[in-house]
This record gives structure tokens, C-alpha cells and sequence, in this order.
């Protein structure tokens, strides 16, 4: 975790809120905890929660009995989460999280590309969660629809945008897939039933699985 990514949330968090929690970005965010299977009394974690935008998903589905935790590393965003989904937010390192309690449920969106060993930290994840419990894990990618290629341009643009080492990186948007795709496939090896759709065009990935 660097502290780039601290301090580009940190001045973008109030921003970024506003486009987390778009109308039309709520239908992604609802198929993305529907994935996770999740009962009343279940605890449900999200790593990379953000200004929490998906806990509301949560709580909805464990109910007032259940437990939902937000976990991330930059206090803005946490702040702006406060009060979303009656969860319980942790600031910390997702590639280390500081949890022992056996996961009914884990999700992560847009924020598998953050690490530099994506598949490494997912498989972290799994260890966390319960056996048969769920994993889910939402992403942008380049859409391969024949009608999207000029669009993908765009996505670039919007990748390059939104990164945090962009400096470091020469090609943003690829190496922004291909930790996606090492994140998904570490994924894929730890689950039963895994499965991967795409939403919003192609434009999103989600994929999901049950923990052995
Ligand atoms: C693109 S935002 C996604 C936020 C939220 N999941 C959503 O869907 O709106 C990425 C988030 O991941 C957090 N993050 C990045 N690296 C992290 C790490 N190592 N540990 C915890 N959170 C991290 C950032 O602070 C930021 O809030």
C-alpha cells in the first residue's frame, strides 16, 4: 500500500462520493452483494470500502442481526462512509487485514487493481473467509464488444485518470487489467462454483465464488 494511494483518495474523497453513489452505479453495486449469497446474521466484509457505497448492499441482506464491516486505508474516505450501512469501518492495510473472525461473505470492488501482487492478496482474502462462504469481485476492463472499440479510448483515459501510480506505470490500462485478470484467476483457483459475467457494456467484470 503507498502513500500515493492515501493521499489521492484523501483530496478526491468527496468527488469520488458523488460518482460511487450515482444512481445507475447502484444497480452494480446490488448484483455485486447479490453475488455473495448472504443470509440474516451473516458477517460481511468489504475490502477497499471506500466512501462505503456497497454497505448499505450489505446490511440489507444480514439484516439487523448481522455485521458488516468497511475496511480501508485512507481515513477521508472512511469518514464519508461513517453512518452508511451501520457498519463497522477499520482503518487498515487490506493487503494485511487485521481480522480473525471467519468471513460469511468478502467483497472488493475496483480495488483488486490497487495491489502490485493481486493474487496473492485475494488469496489472503479466501483464507478469511468461511468454508462455502462467498467471495465477489467487481472491476472496470476494456469492453470487447465490436461496438465499443472506439469507446475504449475513453477507458483508457479513464483508467489513467483514476490511477494512483501512474508514474510508475507506462501502460496504465493494461496493467490495470492484468492484475485484475491475476486477481480473478487466484480467485477462480481458490473457489467451487467459480463464475464471471460482464455488466455495463462489458465494461465491468464480475466475478465470484465459493470459498473450499
Ligand atoms: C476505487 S476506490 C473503491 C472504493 C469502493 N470499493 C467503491 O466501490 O466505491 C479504491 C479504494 O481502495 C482503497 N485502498 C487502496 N489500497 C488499499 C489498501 N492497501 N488497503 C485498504 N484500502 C485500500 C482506497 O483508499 C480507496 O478508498
Amino acid at each position: 500500500m503507498s502513500d500515493a494511494t492515501r493521499a489521492f483518495y484523501g483530496r478526491w474523497a468527496r468527488l469520488y462520493d458523488v460518482l460511487a453513489t450515482l444512481p445507475g452505479v447502484s444497480s452494480w453495486r446490488e448484483s455485486a452483494a447479490g453475488e455473495l449469497g448472504l443470509a440474516r446474521g451473516d458477517l460481511a466484509v468489504e475490502m477497499g470500502c471506500g466512501t462505503g457505497a456497497n454497505l448499505p448492499h450489505l446490511r440489507e441482506r444480514v439484516g439487523p442481526d448481522g455485521r458488516v464491516v468497511g475496511l480501508d486505508v485512507t481515513r477521508e474516505m472512511l469518514e464519508r462512509a461513517r453512518g452508511r450501512g451501520d457498519a463497522d469501518l477499520l482503518q487498515a492495510d487490506a493487503a494485511r487485514p487485521p481480522l480473525s473472525e471467519p468471513v460469511d461473505g468478502l467483497l472488493g470492488t475496483f480495488v483488486v487493481a490497487m495491489f502490485t501482487d493481486p493474487g496473492a492478496v485475494v488469496d489472503r482474502w479466501c483464507d478469511l473467509v468461511r468454508p462455502s462462504g462467498r467471495v465477489a469481485l467487481l472491476h472496470f476492463t476494456r469492453s470487447e464488444r465490436a461496438w465499443a472499440r472506439p469507446v475504449n479510448a475513453g477507458y483508457r483515459a479513464f483508467v489513467w485518470l483514476s490511477s494512483t501510480d501512474k508514474s510508475r506505470v507506462r501502460d496504465v490500462a493494461s496493467s490495470h487489467d492484468r492484475r485484475v485478470d491475476a486477481g480473478l484467476e487466484a480467485l477462480a483457483a481458490r473457489t467451487t462454483d467459480y463464475r464471471e459475467r460482464t455488466l455495463a457494456g462489458g465494461y465491468l467484470r464480475l466475478a465470484s465464488g465459493q470459498v473450499t
